[in-house]
């Protein structure tokens, strides 16, 4: 297995363009499955968790086509309800099938997704809610055999705003009858864009970004074409790198309201970053200042996502900062390996990371656990004395499109090996 090796002390300088957003490019390849006929999804970025959500279409008949960032997807002839155990397995969100296959067909197979690195995952608000729709969902072996005859529109309130359980149900209802209100709905734009591609599908949805939406499935759904927001998630990434090795590095087509939630954490460490349309000059030329607090919240509050790429600022900042996570039981499991390399980080009762800053963190063998836990690890070594190696790298490869090359290209010193 290949793995990140990285020499630290290099300062970054120059302009990377941000990847199209995995979070909102896979619900939207999901519902490309609901709608019949070719539809073009442009700026989703070539991760292997795409390459799952593509994998999972064609076995259901689509015929999908990729041409450099643009997804092509042809369902017109898809005709298979059921997604196999290993293709569900590949990538933890294929649950975000469901509601689409629902809508398709009326009835799919799949598999449930079981928890992963970061917590028990349950989808027991997605099972709800499409109950409510009509849905007779089967929990059989670790299988969930699903039907709908027909859906009828309802109000779902959700119990936690959750990303996904919001997405199933969007993808649900335009196979219902009748509208469906979410209530409590997540409000993150990842729902906005999934929103507005199902618009030009012809449904009538409103509210997408607020706590209560309303969809009207259209008489038919058209196949659309459509480009995916720029990843907020790997925006803060690449701040965060600046902010870890110092320099001066320009983030291209970057969506402004999206990192919001994350600009403060960024400001109160000391980074300086200045706004030109949809360009961030991102610069640091000194060691980050401690961040206070850090709280993870459903949008629009400080994202989980982000959450161990700015433990890793403030490993290396001045002072003491304090990071809570609420969102995931199990969001910690980079703190062993960024001690490995120096960091003094005490976890109390497994949601509070009391981070005191320390001047040199130095290089060691670690293993990414997660995806943004894996992130976390490249940017702390980009800041380290001497040499890391991050095994386990597969991780990053999820959600991360050409992480070594653009911080080579911004003059880091890593390779893949
Ligand atoms: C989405 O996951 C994202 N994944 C996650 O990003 C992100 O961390 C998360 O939203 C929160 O923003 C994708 O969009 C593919 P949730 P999702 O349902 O939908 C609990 C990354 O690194 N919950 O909002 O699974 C759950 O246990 C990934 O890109 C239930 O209890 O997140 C968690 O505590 C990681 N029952 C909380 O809600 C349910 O039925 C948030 O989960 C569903 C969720």
């Amino acid at each position: 297995m290949a793995n990140l090796i990285i020499n630290g002390g290099n300062s970054l300088s120059g302009s990377v363009k941000l990847q199209g957003s995995k979070n909102s490019a896979l619900p939207i390849l999901a519902a490309c499955a609901a709608v019949d006929g070719v539809s073009v999804i442009h700026n989703c970025p070539d991760l292997t968790d795409v390459t799952a959500a593509i994998n999972i279409l064609t076995c259901i008949g689509c015929k999908v086509s990729r041409e450099g960032s643009t997804v092509i997807v042809d369902s017109t002839s898809a005709n298979e309800f059921r997604v196999p155990e290993k293709l569900m397995h590949e990538m933890r969100s294929s649950i975000i099938f469901l509601g689409a296959l629902l809508a398709r067909f009326g009835r799919c197979r799949v598999t449930a997704p079981g928890g992963c690195e970061i917590g028990l995952r349950p989808i027991d608000l997605h099972l709800s809610s499409l109950r409510s729709l009509g849905a007779e969902i089967k929990e059989q072996g670790g299988f969930l055999e699903c039907r709908a005859e027909k859906m009828k529109g309802c109000t779902v309130t959700l119990a936690f705003p959750s990303v996904g359980a919001t997405e199933n149900i969007m993808l649900a209802s335009i196979g219902a009858d009748g509208e469906t209100v979410i209530n409590n709905a997540a409000r993150e734009p990842e729902i906005e864009d999934l929103a507005a591609f199902l618009s030009k599908c012809g449904a009538k949805i409103e509210g997408a970004g607020q706590s209560v939406i309303r969809i009207s499935p259209p008489k038919t759904l058209n196949a659309a074409e459509h480009k995916v927001i720029p990843d907020r998630i790997v925006a803060s990434t690449y701040i965060a790198a600046v902010a870890c090795a110092t320099g001066k590095v320009a983030i291209k087509e970057i969506n402004v309201e999206h990192i919001a939630p994350v600009l403060p954490a960024f400001e109160a460490a000391g980074i300086s970053m200045e706004f030109k349309g949809n360009e961030l000059l991102v610069s640091s030329f000194s060691r980050p200042e401690r961040i206070k607090l850090i709280r993870t919240m459903p949008y629009p509050g400080f994202p989980t996502d982000s959450q161990a790429i700015l433990m890793a600022v403030a490993a290396k900042a001045r002072g003491t900062s304090v990071i809570t996570e609420k969102i995931f039981e199990n969001r910690f499991r980079h703190v062993p390996e960024l001690i490995k390399m120096g960091a003094d980080i005490r976890v109390e009762d497994g949601s509070v990371a009391v981070v005191e800053g320390v001047e040199n963190l130095h290089g060691a063998t670690v293993s990414a656990t997660d995806l943004r836990g894996g992130c976390a690890l490249a940017i702390a070594a980009l800041g380290a004395n001497g040499k890391t190696v991050i095994e386990d790298i597969y991780h990053i490869d999820r959600g991360c499109e050409g992480f070594e090359k653009n911080l080579c290209e911004l003059g880091a010193d890593i390779i893949r090996a």
